[in-house]
């Protein structure tokens, strides 16, 4: 009986730390205003500044403030999220669902003293039920495209999955700029790129994890589905390990080259074969960023790309193309560390459903992100859905394999 026990031990020991999240995937911000013909109208009245402006009076003179002035600043943007996953804070456990986002570092949930119109249709944490509470009162800042969301830091027992990490800092919003949050179907954002992303003070979650020894290896992988109807079964996330059972054949590691965003040297850019960007001696840069639905790249290189593709600009920076022409749309191929990732048009084209009519939009947008070794592009959900995605903290690289079909 003794053996059997000590048996029945290793292998928990041999499993803790590995822990496998599933990831929800549900409509996208952008295609319920879509649905509710509320899509140009939003965008064209965006101008939430005024309600920002107003609200900096609502924390009292003095108040420390975290809100850096950065050259490089994300403009968050979750209109297009669609992959979310269940933490939980507090003791007893609060329950809130979050975009797991390896393109911020910060954590935060709406707070029950949230006025915002976006606060009120999303869970709110309540600081006054939970036991494991730690007050802290810094404010904090963060830029999204429709305005600075902003809040007070806390530590709280954090809980996602069967890890648990003790006195997390994070943030409780009060204030949540825009519309887009209103709709969104997620509570919160859980970052999980380099402390140096963070606009809080402390460690990042995975850091957390990594310093509390929670986490087998210093690693996390993302398997994203492309199942074309939305369910609980919307992919995985895997903190402390790679799950060998979604790939196939070896991982291409390329190394990061500025640990803040998971940020990489992208090599050629082919569109049907034809070396098209960031070819020459210079390599492109490019963030892999699972809170990104799309592809993004410059708006110049992005004009191009839709040239070449042979899709018409909408009033709302969106590019259409012809749902009967699909097979004959070209092939983008992006290189990293000389693999060569294609992507067609099948996985590219997003298809949405308007009134009686199909509309097909493509997967890439401009955004001109600028980061210290330039500009950048972004490889989003339309790229991680193609490919298992693996994140090493350990040796700062990033990882990619085919998925198992
Ligand atoms: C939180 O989520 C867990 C796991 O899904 C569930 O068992 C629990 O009942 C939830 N708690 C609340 C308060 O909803």
């Amino acid at each position: 009986m003794r053996g059997t026990a000590l048996v029945l031990f290793c292998c928990v020991c041999a499993v803790q730390g590995i822990v496998r999240i599933p990831l929800l995937r549900l409509p996208t911000v952008r295609s319920q205003l879509r649905a509710s013909n509320r899509l140009e109208t939003f965008m064209r009245d965006h101008q939430p500044d005024i309600f920002q402006r107003t609200y900096m009076q609502c924390f009292p003179p003095g108040t420390q403030s975290l809100v850096k002035g950065r050259s490089i600043e994300k403009l968050y943007n979750f209109m297009d999220a669609q992959y979310f996953g269940q933490v939980s804070l507090g003791t007893p456990a609060q329950n809130f669902t979050v975009v797991f986002d390896t393109g911020s570092s910060d954590l935060w949930v709406p707070s029950s003293y949230c006025v915002s119109q976006a606060c009120y249709n999303h869970q709110q944490f309540k600081a006054f039920e939970s036991s494991t509470y730690v007050h802290d009162g810094k404010v904090f800042g963060i830029r999204y495209g429709s305005g600075r969301l902003m809040g007070i830091m806390a530590k709280e027992l954090l809980k996602v999955g069967s890890i648990a990490v003790k006195n997390q800092e994070f943030g409780e919003s009060v204030f949540e700029p825009g519309f887009s949050f209103v709709m969104a179907k997620f509570d919160g954002i859980l970052g999980l790129a380099y402390p140096d992303l963070a606009e809080e003070l402390g460690a990042p979650v995975f850091d957390s994890m990594m310093m509390q020894n929670l986490v087998e290896q210093p690693i996390f992988s993302f398997y994203l589905s492309k199942s074309k109807t939305y369910s609980t079964q919307g992919g995985e996330l895997l903190l402390g390990g790679i799950d060998e059972s979604l790939y196939t054949g070896p991982i291409n590691w390329v190394p990061v080259s500025i640990h803040s965003y998971w940020q990489i040297n992208m090599g050629t850019v082919k569109v049907q074969g034809v070396d098209s960007f960031c070819y020459g001696s210079k390599p492109c840069q490019a963030i892999v960023d699972t809170g990104t639905s799309l592809i993004a790249g410059p708006t110049n290189e992005i004009t191009i790309l839709h040239e070449l593709i042979g899709a018409t600009p909408t009033s709302v920076g969106e590019y259409l193309v012809d749902c009967q022409r699909m097979s004959s749309l070209p092939v983008v191929t992006f290189t990293l560390n000389g693999v060569e990732y294609p992507i067609s048009a099948e996985s590219y084209v997003r298809r949405e459903v308007l009134g009686d009519r199909e509309i097909c939009f493509t997967g890439f947008t401009a955004v001109d992100l600028t980061t210290p070794m330039g500009p950048s592009w972004i490889l989003g959900d339309v790229f991680l859905s193609e490919y298992y995605s693996i994140f090493d903290r350990g040796q700062n690289r990033v990882g990619f394999a085919q998925l198992r079909r």
